[in-house]
């Protein structure tokens, strides 16, 4: 079948040892198929054959790779920089078949990934040590970044091609060679980044693709003792687990993770603009973002009528195909994801809170073969609710009322998770406060939770995260071990510390 794909492992593309495949859908209409992707089974039946070969082949491949010079390792990045750009349009409608979201945040997603492809390839030509005085004489003491070997990468589906992007590029870049798990839900991308990588001039066994499971594949990929580093964007539950293992077995392991997001509103705010931010903040991407907002926090001079003015744009959005010109919300990725957010809004009833508007599957014409929810705002939510404290991953938003900022910081700060916040306001005190007292890993001051840019360091604190950052400068120190360097050229030995007499 020709929609039938593969996985790429040893340099060639090859069907699982295991002969299954799973099916991808477009979730906006679930007639079109997509197509087959290899569904590798666990290692302890003929999925076994294809983690170890895709293992043996990453290593060998960090051989070759982490050889060549950091600047040349960069061309080829630039280069695939310059296929994405050029297939820009073709690659973000794919994206939006298998994965929902519309077409303009799909081209968004794939000028993340040439905004993080340009800056990898510039950073070939940087990779800092340091060159630092040593405390005696006619020695030197520098310190270089060498990197580790073969890395688990494990991503989701909502940014199929960014996020992606921001671990395979600058972990590539850094020498390291990749076996790369992608979400069942967005084989397609993967498939379509790992051409283009071979395209660019990637060493073929320095990237590895193979399809399947979080629990089978995912976890093999996990568990082996040849793969020293991992990269996870998904669940805290999982990330969690991951963790347990990494921190067993010693491996190297950056998490990103859950988040409950909240947009601060002030009185003195610009309201047309804190809505403006929370309609994008909540919905775009039909709220499946670690950055969503989820909490809209609102002073309570001005709750009552920002309500009424969310509601009337919440429930005006425009669901449909991300293809079809017009549409502002796509469709939940999958059943379970609709039924999560159901399952939410019956929690939130139940504990006391309304639903002002949305709340229910979305039908009607056009939608009746997708997976769409409508646009939710809650009110009269209390801050220990559980819609107000756990990840939805959806268009559900929770407003709660504050009645001073420091009320609200402490809100801000009560859930499990750090990832980003916003704050609206025109007064330049509040403004810093919130920078400094908003326990994330990012704060945004009249701007929405959403919107990280490929150049700055991104993640967040608390079960958000792991203390590492993507994205920026900050990632290549997470691929790189660092050697130090003293070269003594005295003739004579020299001790630290005892032939030193000042
Ligand atoms: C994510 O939701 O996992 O800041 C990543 C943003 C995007 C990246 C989101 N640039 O919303």
């Amino acid at each position: 079948m020709s929609n039938t794909y593969q996985n790429f492992i040893a340099g060639q593309w090859r069907a699982p040892a295991s002969g299954e495949h799973f099916e991808n859908r477009n979730p906006a209409n679930t007639d079109e198929l997509i197509g087959l992707f290899p569904e590798t089974g666990p290692p302890s039946g003929a999925g076994g054959a294809d983690i170890e070969a895709a293992v043996a082949s990453a290593e060998r491949g960090f051989e070759k790779w982490s050889r060549m010079p950091a600047p040349e390792r960069g061309f080829v990045l630039k280069k695939a920089g310059d296929v994405m750009t050029e297939r820009k349009d073709a690659i973000a409608r794919d994206m939006t078949r298998e994965m929902g979201k519309v077409v303009e945040e799909t081209r968004g997603d794939v000028q993340e990934a040439i905004d993080t492809a340009y800056y990898a390839a510039v950073e070939g030509r940087r990779l800092f040590g340091k060159t630092v005085p040593s405390e005696l004489r006619d020695k030197w003491a520098m310190s270089f970044r060498r990197p580790i070997g073969p890395f688990a990468i494990i991503t989701p589906f909502n940014f199929p091609l960014a996020v992606p992007s921001w671990k395979i590029f600058p972990a590539l870049l850094c020498g390291n060679s990749i076996i790369w798990k992608p979400s069942e839900d967005v084989p397609l991308t993967a498939n379509t980044f790992t051409e283009i990588l071979l395209e660019s001039g990637l060493p073929p066994e320095a990237i590895q693709l193979v399809h399947g499971a979080g629990e089978t594949v995912g976890k093999a990929l996990v568990d082996h003792p040849e793969v020293p580093g991992i990269s996870f964007t998904g669940s805290t539950r999982t990330g969690s687990a991951i963790g347990e293992t990494a921190g067993r077995m010693h491996k190297r392991l950056s998490l990103e993770m859950g988040g409950k997001n909240a947009q601060i509103v002030m009185a003195d705010a610009d309201m047309d603009l804190a809505l403006d931010g929370v309609i994008w903040g909540a919905f775009g991407t039909a709220g499946q973002r670690c950055t969503a907002t989820s909490r809209l926090l609102l002073e309570d001079r001005i709750h009552d009528e920002f309500v009424a003015r969310l509601q009337a744009r919440a429930e005006a959005l425009r669901l449909g195909d991300g293809l079809d010109s017009g549409t502002e919300v796509g469709p939940m990725i999958h059943p379970a994801a609709v039924e999560k957010c159901e399952r939410y809004v019956g929690i939130a009833r139940s504990q006391g809170a309304t639903v002002a508007c949305g709340g229910t599957r979305a039908t009607g014409p056009g939608l009746e073969k997708g997976h769409f929810f409508r646009p939710t705002v809650l009110t009269g939510v209390d801050r220990n609710h559980r819609s107000a404290c756990e990840e939805i991953f959806g268009p559900v938003l929770s407003v709660i009322k504050f009645e001073s900022l420091d009320e609200a910081i402490d809100i801000n700060n009560q859930v499990e998770y750090g990832l980003s916040s916003a704050l609206y306001t025109s007064d330049v005190r509040s403004a810093f406060r919130a920078i400094n007292e908003l326990d994330n890993g990012i704060t945004y001051v009249n701007a929405p939770t959403i919107g990280a840019e490929a150049h700055l360091p991104f993640g967040g604190v608390k079960g958000t995260g792991n203390g590492h950052r993507e994205g920026g400068w900050e990632v290549y120190e997470f691929y790189t071990e660092t050697k130090v360097a003293y070269v003594d050229y005295s003739g004579k030995l020299q001790r630290a510390q005892i032939d030193v007499d000042w």
